[in-house]
């Protein structure tokens, strides 16, 4: 059996199903200072343990990996503390609230040869599409990619003067960029195949969310060791059509993938056949491989095989590396260069 727990029972939820799906996992414990919380999910999932103090959790020595769904600014020292105890770790988006704090991370889980791993489920969530569109990047359908948009535009986050800790800068580490940016760009560096920006110009601003002093609206230029070039749109406030999507597009052919579509029809593909043009939204996927359910599954199955996760900390620690560059572009109105590895 594999032992997991969760700590933090908000998208903490949403782990223990992941988890409740995968033959022979058994979640062995969770934590959350919130009672009712937890009680709650023990009962729904029938966990024998809970705590109030995650560090209690953190000394059972039968548990193989802990999932840290915590607020943005409990990221790093609770999923170093889960490492430093010996646990294969799955964190939460953003991994971190800067690259500083993400890096310690990634040594801490070298220290301990653990696996870590960030919480980038929309590849799964969003499949069987996602996946599809990756077969048919990977598989050189589209031919050469050189071009990804990812764009993910809200018309409101929270009403006026509602305060959370996802509206204070010094918990959040910031609106719209850093909360669905990990997401957008996790996305459009997978679809270009290259978890390796070269420099980033960008702009962030608080436009709307005026009572706050997080961004509700980021955009940046991407530049890839590959030679694709990422576009990125991320509002948390903004006067126009809300929505999600991912555009890629190739010498021999195009794609756009809704995020808001339903599940199987969220993909259009794009292309010239003969001298015609084509566009066509699928409805039927087949995927010709299976594929995991979700994060959790392709998490566990990768420690299990001893293989890095897709959603490696590596690539997560990039994903940051752009974050950081379109808040420090902003800052500077300069291109900023990403020279770490
Ligand atoms: N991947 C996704 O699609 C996705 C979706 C939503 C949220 N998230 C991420 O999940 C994380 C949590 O967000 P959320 O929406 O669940 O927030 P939330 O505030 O609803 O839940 C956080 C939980 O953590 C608990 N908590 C806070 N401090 C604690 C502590 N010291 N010890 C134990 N428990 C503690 C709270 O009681 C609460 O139950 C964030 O990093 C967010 O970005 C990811």
């Amino acid at each position: 059996m594999f032992n997991v727990a969760v700590i933090g029972l908000g998208m903490g939820q949403g782990h223990l199903k992941g988890y409740s799906e995968i033959p022979d996992v058994a979640i062995r414990a969770i934590a959350d200072i919130d009672e009712s919380r937890l009680q709650t999910c023990a009962e729904q999932y029938r966990i024998p343990d809970v705590y109030t103090d995650y560090h209690q959790m953190l000394a059972l020595d039968d548990i193989d990996l802990i999932s840290v769904c915590l607020p943005n600014y409990l990221h790093a020292p609770v999923a170093i503390a889960a490492l430093e105890a010996g646990k294969h770790t799955l964190v939460e988006k953003p991994m971190a609230l800067n690259v500083s704090e993400a890096e310690a991370m990634v040594k801490m889980a070298k220290k301990r040869k653990k696996t870590l791993a960030v919480s980038m489920n929309y590849r799964w969530a969003l499949g069987p599409d996602s996946l599809y569109l990756k077969h048919l990047i990977a598989t050189g359908k589209l031919g050469r990619v050189y071009y990804v948009r990812s764009v993910s535009l809200r018309r409101r986050t929270f009403m006026r003067g509602h305060k959370t800790w996802f509206s204070d800068k010094q918990r959040s580490g910031g609106g719209g960029l850093i909360d669905m940016g990990p997401h957008m760009i996790d996305l459009a560096m997978w679809m270009a195949g290259d978890f390796s920006p070269v420099s980033v110009s960008g702009q962030t601003g608080t436009q709307i969310m005026t009572d706050t002093d997080i961004d509700d609206f980021a955009v940046g230029s991407i530049r890839m060791k590959n030679g694709v070039m990422i576009s990125l749109e991320s509002t948390w406030a903004s006067h126009t059509r809300p929505g999600g999507t991912v555009t890629v597009m190739g010498t021999e052919g195009g794609a756009i993938l809704d995020l808001n579509a339903a599940k199987g029809q969220r993909l259009t593909l794009f292309g010239d056949q003969e001298g015609t043009l084509f566009e066509q939204t699928l409805t039927s996927i087949h995927l010709p491989t299976p594929q995991p359910a979700s994060v959790q599954e392709h998490v566990v199955e990768s420690i299990r095989a001893g293989r890095t996760a897709e959603n490696s900390a590596e690539r997560g620690l990039a994903v940051m590396r752009v974050i950081d560059a379109i808040y420090r572009s902003g800052e500077t109105g300069r291109e900023v260069k990403i020279t770490a590895e």
